[in-house]
């Protein structure tokens, strides 16, 4: 890119990113994409990723997407009937061979199961996309009385991280020359209205607030990445958090219905709500200089949106951060799910 047109690009996405709107709308990845100049990604061709929330929305377009760039992926949902048809699209996506799993993630021990099922599938791991999620109004708590907002994006992920871990640094152990293998969180804009407080993070059914019960596991999510990443490092195991916008999916339509019939015109299609998915599990952002014919070193962490890292606090006087935020998190999650 020209340093002219860098500057005009990069003025334009603080301007969109500063005034919100034009950021998550599809206004903002439009835009960045031309001025910006996006490429083709690089072909994914005998990697093996998993996505979970893969049945639907953003789950599906990234999952159909990585299998067009020739990855075989690990398909994770909870219904058959979508599962089955989610999977014969991606199958028709690429020449790789996905698999179906299903699992409801809300529950207690289906990520441990679901680990096991895809270690018995796979031996490494190269990008794990943690997308399952839902806005719920009302409350509801899993078999073993967890609320669900805080089960299903929270503590899965962390044991299907923990169980999986073995698979990802075997990837990592491919040396500098190869792709790193990455986690992915898919958080929410909707993070940046709340600061972490583990004390908070779960609801109980008293005065129960489905839109901060999601804020808040969203936030969370973006610290576990942020811990993950710290731990992985040394593995060559990149963690990154995203959010995708404001995206039309059935999700949407479910969690926010009036949210969408108002901006309807202006969402996102999953595709581009998937598209830094996809980015940061085929490519990814680089850091620093290339050593001559190495792979470029990826930057190990970060939230981003729309190809770039963002800040991950509007509010960082309202909303402060404590360093050892993540360090209490995984500990939690360790004490309520008996997995460290
Ligand atoms: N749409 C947006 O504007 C937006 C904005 C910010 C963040 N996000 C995040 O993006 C992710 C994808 O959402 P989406 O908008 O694509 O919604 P979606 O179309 O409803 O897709 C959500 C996926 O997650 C699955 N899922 C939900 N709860 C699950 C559970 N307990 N166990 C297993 N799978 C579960 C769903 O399975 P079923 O098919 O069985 O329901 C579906 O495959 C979510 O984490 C969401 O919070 C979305």
């Amino acid at each position: 890119m020209t340093r002219p047109r860098a500057l005009v690009a990069g003025a334009a996405d603080r301007l969109a990113e500063a005034a919100v709107f034009p950021s998550f709308s599809r206004i903002g990845i439009a835009m960045r994409r031309r001025l910006e100049g996006w490429g083709a990604l690089p072909p994914m061709d005998g990697r093996t990723v998993l996505v979970t929330g893969a049945t639907s929305g953003i789950g599906l377009a990234a999952a159909t997407a990585m299998a067009g760039l020739g990855a075989d992926v690990h398909l994770v949902g909870r219904d058959p009937a979508r599962g089955a048809a989610a999977l014969s699209r991606v199958q028709a996506a690429g020449p790789g061979t996905p698999r179906l799993h299903l699992a409801d993630l809300s529950e207690p021990s289906a990520a441990a199961a679901l680990a096991a099922e895809v270690a018995a599938e796979s031996d490494r791991l190269d990008a794990l996309v943690h997308n399952a999620g839902a806005l719920t109004r009302t409350y509801e708590a899993n078999s073993e009385g967890t609320e669900r907002t805080v089960a299903t994006h929270v503590l899965a992920p962390h044991v299907l991280t923990a169980r999986l871990a073995p698979l990802l640094c075997r990837a990592g152990a491919d040396g500098p020359g190869a792709a790193p293998p990455t986690i992915v969180t898919v958080s929410s804009g909707g993070m940046y209205t709340q600061r972490f407080d583990l004390d908070q993070l779960e609801s109980g059914p008293q005065g129960y607030d489905g839109v901060k019960a999601y804020a808040r596991a969203k936030r969370a999510q973006v610290v576990l990445a942020a811990a993950w990443a710290e731990r992985f490092a040394p593995a060559g195991v990149a963690s990154y958090a995203m959010h995708p916008g404001w995206v039309d999916t059935p999700g949407l339509a479910s969690g926010l219905p009036r949210f969408r019939a108002l901006w309807r015109p202006l969402l996102r299609s999953p595709e581009e709500g998937a598209d830094t998915v996809v980015w940061l599990a085929a490519e990814g952002p680089t850091a620093g200089e290339r050593p001559p014919g190495a792979h470029p070193p990826k930057a190990q962490s970060g939230f981003f949106h729309d190809r770039s890292a963002r800040f991950d606090r509007r509010f960082p006087i309202s909303h402060p951060s404590d360093p050892g935020d993540g360090d209490a998190l995984l500990a939690w999650c360790a004490s309520r799910t008996g997995v460290s």
